[in-house]
């Protein structure tokens, strides 16, 4: 079961929604975990979604009792604005989008158009998206999947960030297909213990 961390418009939770229930996507959306009350958690509540709204920061405890309380097996984070904590057995299965091409442009501050002013007055040719598994950091962890795009002469943060979002609708289901497929594989179940992030979906 994956849950998905969010803070802002919920456009990407409602994809991912969407891409499990066409079976795109082979999990299902069973928590949202909200940093304040936002479009978003209006996206969960609409869709059935149980929802945990917390201001606060999570201690990777308290995190990896919410997961397992919940049957947590992946998190999805999805334009969440806080930094988590990794919960030891929840390592290799917390997942964050970022629009641009990491390791550019990333970091704490680093989201929203801001990104995409950065990448605007640096002159880069190209832009994107990176799906990335996550460490204790700002979008550093392991590439997973990346997407590219041009920037077009007469761009606009906007416009920008408008292509890169496209991409992004893609690129997040397809990175999280291809983690939890490779993770419930003969091979890594033979190699899994029995935490209770294993082989959910
Ligand atoms: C996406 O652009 C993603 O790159 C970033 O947050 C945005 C998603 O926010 N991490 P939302 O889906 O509009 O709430």
């Amino acid at each position: 079961m994956l849950a998905v961390f969010v803070s802002g418009t919920g456009r990407t939770l409602r994809n991912l929604i969407a891409r499990c229930a066409d079976g795109s996507l082979p999990a299902r959306v069973g928590l949202v975990v909200a940093s304040r009350e936002c479009g978003a958690v209006e996206v969960a509540r609409d869709a059935g979604v149980p929802v945990v709204v917390r201001a606060g920061d999570f201690r990777a405890d308290e995190l990896d009792a919410v997961l397992k309380g919940h049957g947590v097996g992946w998190v999805a984070l999805a334009g969440y604005l806080r930094l988590l904590p990794i919960p030891e057995d929840y390592r290799g299965r917390i997942v964050n989008i970022h629009p641009a091409l990491l390791p550019e442009f990333g970091g704490s501050g680093m989201h929203g158009l801001h990104v995409h002013r950065a990448v605007l007055a640096s002159g880069a040719g190209r832009s994107g998206c990176s799906v990335h598994i996550c460490d204790d950091r700002y979008d550093t962890g392991p590439i997973v999947v990346q997407r590219e795009c041009a920037v077009l002469p007469g761009d606009t943060p906007e416009s920008l960030a408008a292509r890169v979002f496209a991409l992004e609708l893609e690129a997040y289901p397809e990175a999280l297909r291809l983690l939890i497929e490779s993770a419930s594989a003969p091979q890594a179940a033979a190699g899994r213990g029995a935490g209770a992030a294993g082989g959910s979906r």
